[in-house]
């Protein structure tokens, strides 16, 4: 079955504070978004790259894939307004092709490894659906008022804090946001959480991910991911 990397990045970034969307920030040599895209284009199992952006970016990243040489980006789509929305114009994009993996990653992670996508595609022998997640290191606790005090504690064995990529069939992608969509309530952070509240009958495997995959949320973690970045090339 082919495997298919979906870059998503077209989120606007508004908690960096910055005034460009993260994935377009400079940070060691290249853009944020590069630095997956070249991970995932160098990996022998993947065989094809969806890139997901705004419109406004369309142009920008259609001109970087063909300066860069980026033989295996096969689509570069528009998103949507939330994330949920870019996964599905990735899923668009692929409804006349046979069922394939799609491994949905997040563009605001460049620092995810080699060995983690092949980790994440070898676990799609044995599941429809996986994560990357690692073991949460902080107390976790529940507040009933917004943060002003805080009631529960969460029991910390049993908490991963969940990583991209996220993969999935392409088909169940499919089948659980026509089911998810038809709820009025439906809102969603990210597509695992989709499948198991909208398809509890499809386990979702876990795949150990790494302490350095951090997502670039806030100006704050520039500078780590910039040194993580630096030093890796090296
Ligand atoms: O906002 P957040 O950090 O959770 O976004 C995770 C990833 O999803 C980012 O790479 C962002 O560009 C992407 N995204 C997207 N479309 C959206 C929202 C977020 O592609 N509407």
């Amino acid at each position: 079955m082919k495997n298919v990397a979906v870059i998503l990045a077209a989120g606007s970034g508004s908690r960096t504070g910055l005034d460009i969307p993260k994935q377009f920030l400079m940070l060691a040599g290249k853009y944020v978004l590069e630095h997956s895209v070249d991970t995932f284009c160098a990996h022998p199992m993947i065989d094809e790259v969806t890139i997901v952006v705004s419109e406004a970016y369309l142009e920008r990243v259609q001109n970087l894939a063909g300066e860069r040489n980026w033989r295996k980006v096969k689509h570069i789509v528009a998103g949507g307004k939330e994330r949920y929305h870019s996964t599905l114009a990735a899923v668009e994009a692929y409804k006349d092709e046979p069922d394939c993996n799609m491994l949905i990653h997040d563009a605001a992670r460049p620092l995810v490894t080699t060995d983690i996508i092949t980790k994440t595609i070898e676990a799609m022998d044995s599941y429809m659906a996986v994560d990357v997640a690692i073991p949460v290191a902080d107390t976790i606790v529940e507040t009933p008022d917004g943060g002003k005090t805080m009631d529960t504690v969460l029991n910390r064995s049993k908490l991963y804090a969940e990583q991209t990529p996220q993969a999935f069939r392409r088909s169940v992608l499919e089948e659980v946001y026509d089911i998810a969509l038809k709820d009025p309530h439906f809102t969603s952070t990210d597509d695992c959480g989709t499948v198991i509240k909208y398809m509890p009958q499809v386990p979702v495997g876990i795949v150990p991910g790494s302490t350095s995959n951090i997502k670039l949320t806030f100006a704050s973690d520039i500078p780590m991911i910039e040194w993580l970045l630096s030093n890796r090339k090296r």
